[in-house]
């Protein structure tokens, strides 16, 4: 039997949240990160299931994710420390047959549970695993920049979308369906879970408004990829903001689109 701490996956998530870290998106214990493991993958290193113990979700996870495995961070805990104790830091849970419950197979070592923000990322996993059944990773961080932008600008979706496309040449072309945008909402409850996961419909970012964002993928690298590159959007914007004279003509993004062969969000740009 493998040992699940030298497993790529703890390995990914010890190496990007040490990144997002240094990004200087996820102060304290800022931000958290879901990432649905394949049963097959999962008994490379558990053989059968043994659990260590059970925690309550306080939500009813969604039928498809009924028996599914998760490593999920800890609530509490900062991504600067999981690279030096992934095992207290990070939990491979499997969500039981009533969708109550976690179960509990390695990790958490420290007598600690999943994030709290788990409804949003159970929400959403269900949620983008409609739209994509390749979808594997929900990642939420509090990067400076996004944050910044979204207080300057009105909640909307296609405001937002509009001036990150105008604002950097590779961001139509990495989210060509957009962004979604929620407004200040309390963190951590069902509420925000079903609204960040009513934009997953549509998107595979959604911003909170004064808090942060939420980036999935097939990949720890596509997440990562999204947020990243609105991040960097979103300072090339407050960095200029006031002072732009060049802003990217709506014919270039159209441009960008179809040489890249995106489909765009439509009503983004006068067509
Ligand atoms: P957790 O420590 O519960 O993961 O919460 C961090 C966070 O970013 C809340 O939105
Ligand atoms: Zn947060």
């Amino acid at each position: 039997m493998k040992n699940f701490l030298e497993s790529c996956f703890v390995k990914e998530v010890s190496e990007i949240t040490n990144n997002m870290y240094r990004q200087g998106w996820d102060e304290r214990n800022g931000g958290n990160i879901s990432y649905l493991i394949d049963e097959e993958y999962v008994r490379e290193y558990f053989p059968k299931d043994v659990f260590l113990r059970d925690i309550e979700l306080g939500f009813t996870a969604d039928e498809s994710l009924k028996n599914k495995y998760f490593l999920v961070t800890g609530t509490g805990k900062y991504f600067k420390n999981v690279i030096k104790d992934p095992e207290s830091n990070l939990g491979l849970v499997k969500i039981d047959n009533n969708g109550h419950v976690a179960h509990l197979l390695w990790g958490y070592k420290d007598g600690g549970k999943m994030t709290s923000e788990f409804p949003a990322h159970l929400m959403s996993h269900a949620a983008r695993l409609k739209v994509n059944q390749k979808n594997r990773v929900v990642m939420h961080t509090h990067p400076t920049y996004t944050i910044c932008m979204g207080a300057c600008l009105p909640t909307d979706d296609v405001i937002f979308t509009r001036k990150l496309w105008k604002s950097n040449t590779e961001a139509v072309v990495v989210f060509p369906e957009g962004i979604g945008v929620l407004p200040c909402m309390i963190c951590g409850t069902n509420e925000i879970g079903e609204a960040t996961a009513k934009k997953m419909e549509e998107y595979r970012l959604v911003s909170w408004t004064n808090h942060g964002i939420y980036g999935v993928g097939e990949t720890i690298d596509e997440a990562f990829g999204l947020i990243e590159t609105v991040e960097k959007t979103a300072q090339i914007y407050m960095i200029s903001l006031g002072h732009v004279v060049n802003e990217i003509p709506d014919e270039v993004i159209l441009g960008l689109a179809k040489l890249w062969i995106v489909k765009i969000k439509p009503g983004v740009i006068d067509e």
